[in-house]
């Protein structure tokens, strides 16, 4: 948080906060966000907060920067369906903002991409008003697999994971096989046939790591850590 404060200056417009985390998992509570609006004080700064992940989360409870009341109308909250309700091409999200700001959203989605269609529309509504049952069960699910995905990479020479608590990714510290991140990703995907993403893709901060998805069956999951520790053992 230090860093945090240290980096907010007179110029700072917006400031991005993504909890649960793309690509990490990683979780701010309500300390963490809490300190992130006491640095902010009350400088005339916006937050963009992508809380998309904000059902796919294994311990403890979310909790909104915009959910303080003096942050509230400096919030602008970003969620959407590909996440909680697995409607990923449906293309479809949305914003909870100030009635001022929403106007200019508006007109720029209007201006870019037109409308979203009706009949996804209704779909989103259905979603949301709709039993949540499923929303737990993936939730439950997730969790498995997660659990399953740690124990068995964190075996896996050169491979160790931290075990994230929300979202659906696994973001191992590579460092140990003395790979670089691209070349091991390149790697799997090529002499494995396992798809992983390079931390790069994320910026240069993400390099040393590797980001699977664990949005697969738990059958594709043991597939994928069967042939990664294979290579291993091979490679390393
Ligand atoms: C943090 C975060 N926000 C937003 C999105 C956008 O999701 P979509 O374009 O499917 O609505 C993603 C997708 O991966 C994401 O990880």
């Amino acid at each position: 948080m230090k860093e945090l404060s240290s980096l907010i200056t007179d110029k700072t417009k917006l400031i991005i906060l993504n909890s649960p985390q793309n690509p990490t998992g990683g979780v701010m509570d309500r300390k963490d966000v809490e300190a992130v609006a006491k640095a902010i004080g009350d400088r005339d700064i916006m937050i963009l907060s992508d809380e998309i992940y904000s059902r796919l989360l294994f311990e403890g409870s979310h909790f909104s920067i915009a959910a303080i009341e003096e942050m509230r109308d400096r919030t602008i909250i970003l969620d959407g369906f590909s996440k909680t309700y697995a409607m990923t091409g449906w293309r479809m999200g949305y914003g909870v903002m100030r009635p001022d700001l929403a106007q200019h959203i508006s007109r720029l989605m209007t201006n870019s991409n037109s409308c979203t269609a009706s009949f996804t529309q209704i779909a989103g509504v259905e979603a949301l008003r709709g039993p949540q049952a499923s929303v737990e069960q993936m939730n439950a699910e997730f969790k498995k697999r997660r659990d399953y995905f740690a124990e068995r990479i964190n075996k896996i020479k050169g491979f160790s994971c931290k075990v994230p608590h929300g979202a659906f990714y696994m973001f191992p510290n590579i460092q140990k096989t003395g790979w670089k991140s691209k070349p091991l990703a390149d790697a799997l995907l090529d002499q494995a046939g396992v798809a992983v993403l390079s931390g790069t893709a994320f910026g240069a901060f993400g390099e040393g790591y590797l980001r699977f998805s664990i949005a697969n069956s738990m059958e594709n999951l043991k597939k994928a850590l069967d042939r990664v520790e294979e290579w291993a053992n091979k490679n390393l």
